[in-house]
């Protein structure tokens, strides 16, 4: 099989670029190793920024998202028995996010890809990515009980921090930044209405809380817990009691409680594989960088990176340059590090670090009360929360 892009994975950098490239008419062929339920229920992000949000509805793909997603226009940041709202449009200059399941936005992207006519292949998984660096790469995969070959002019890996792309690198011609962290995430789904009408990261000396939702029936709820953490130890009535203990404040009723329909830990780090690009071979999303989750940066900067290759494609197509797809790397990887940076911060201001000590302690809340009492500091947050511009915007 012969295509012009090759895509590896169909979470939501892979099948948004499939839909990006069709609307450009580039074609593409999307490989994805699960099947479709798979990718289509597996729990992850909720938190769109204003351009992610607006790319999709350019896209064509935003009509569900306008009619079920949430706007929501600010945060609650609770620590040291106090409540502080961030206010985003004030902030940004009308800007805001939408809680809008990734899962759903899959399910959306999924429908058009088909709808179109694909080609999108479920259970093929890639097994290698050969002669990345000549002008016909190709994508050895495995399908339907055979081993066959996806002939391109250009690869694009969104396979996920565990897939195949960035094995591709010759030794020598890539470096990886990697940090972790003491703690990992419990988060759960609960069959209940969100206790608050926005999103509420807490500070509590026991450990870092966060009430969010899906929907307006259903909450998601997180709670900081050590590394390695086995979630079925935590009974529901410890997650209710625990989350009301960090997020209480002097006044606040407790949590409505209902029924936890699902449960996962999931382990916090920051990595960055540079450059994100070896000859035709391009790696996009998860693949190339991962954000600890504190910040919501991770689907939003895997959209980033696909903005920016289709745009790099569409302009070689219609002008001959290849400037912009030759800055890829660079323009991809400015925007990464600063996400790098607020994932880190945010994260390190919210959690307990195990090790820490009083004097960090006195530190976080210092940071928090600036936030507070600052504009300068809340224009920041508020910033970076609703998401810094894409590359060639
Ligand atoms: P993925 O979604 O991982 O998709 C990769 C795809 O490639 C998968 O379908 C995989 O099956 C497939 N694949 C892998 N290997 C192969 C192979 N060899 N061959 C073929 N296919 C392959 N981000 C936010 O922006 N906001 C949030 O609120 C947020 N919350 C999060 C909460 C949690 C608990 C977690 C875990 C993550 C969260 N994230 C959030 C991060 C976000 O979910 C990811 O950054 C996002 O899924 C990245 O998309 P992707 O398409 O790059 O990778
Ligand atoms: C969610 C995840 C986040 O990391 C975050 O900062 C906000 C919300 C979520 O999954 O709902």
């Amino acid at each position: 099989m012969r295509t012009t892009v090759g895509i590896i994975g169909a979470g939501p950098a892979g099948l948004l670029l499939a839909r990006l490239l069709h609307l450009r008419g580039v074609d593409s062929v999307v490989l994805e190793a699960r099947d479709r339920a798979y990718c289509e229920q597996r729990q992850r992000a909720g938190i769109l920024e204003q351009g992610t949000a607006d790319v999709l509805r350019a896209a064509g793909a935003g009509a569900r998202m306008d009619r079920e997603g949430l706007p929501h226009n600010g945060i609650e940041l609770r620590f040291d028995g106090r409540r502080h709202r961030i206010d985003f449009p004030s902030l940004t200059g009308g800007r805001a996010v939408t809680v809008y399941p990734q899962t759903e936005v899959v399910k959306d992207l999924i429908a058009l890809r088909l709808a179109e006519g694909g080609p999108l292949f479920f259970e093929a998984e890639a097994l290698a990515v050969e002669d990345a660096e000549s002008p016909s790469p190709r994508v050895r995969y495995r399908h339907e009980g055979g081993e066959r070959q996806l002939e391109c002019d250009y690869v694009v890996a969104c396979d996920g921090s565990w897939g195949v792309g960035r094995s591709a690198f010759p030794a020598g011609t890539a470096r990886v930044f990697e940090r972790g962290y003491p703690y990992a995430w419990l988060g759960v789904l609960a069959e209940t209405p969100p206790s608050s009408a926005e999103l509420v990261y807490a500070r509590h000396e026991r450990g870092f809380a966060l009430l969010s939702m899906r929907s307006l029936e259903l909450s998601r709820l997180y709670l900081q817990v050590p590394a390695g953490t086995d979630a079925a130890r935590w009974s529901d009535e410890a997650v209710w009691d625990e989350l009301d203990h960090r997020t209480g404040t002097p006044g606040a009723g407790r949590l409505e409680r209902g029924p936890i329909t699902s449960r996962s830990v999931t382990a916090m780090r920051s990595l960055v594989h540079e450059p994100m690009r070896y000859g035709n071979l391009f790696l996009a999303g998860d693949a190339a960088h991962i954000v600890p989750p504190t910040g919501a940066k991770g689907l939003n900067l895997a959209v980033g990176d696909v903005v920016a290759f289709a745009r790099g494609l569409a302009h070689e197509r219609r002008t001959g340059s290849s400037r912009h797809l030759d800055a890829y790397s660079e323009l991809c990887l400015r925007r990464v590090w600063q996400a790098e940076r607020f994932s880190y911060s945010l994260t390190t201001v919210l959690h307990r670090d195990p090790e820490g000590t009083e004097f960090d302690d006195r530190l976080q809340l210092a940071r928090l009360d600036r936030i507070a009492t600052a504009r300068s500091a809340a224009t920041h947050l508020a910033e970076n929360y609703t998401g810094l511009p894409f590359p060639l915007d």
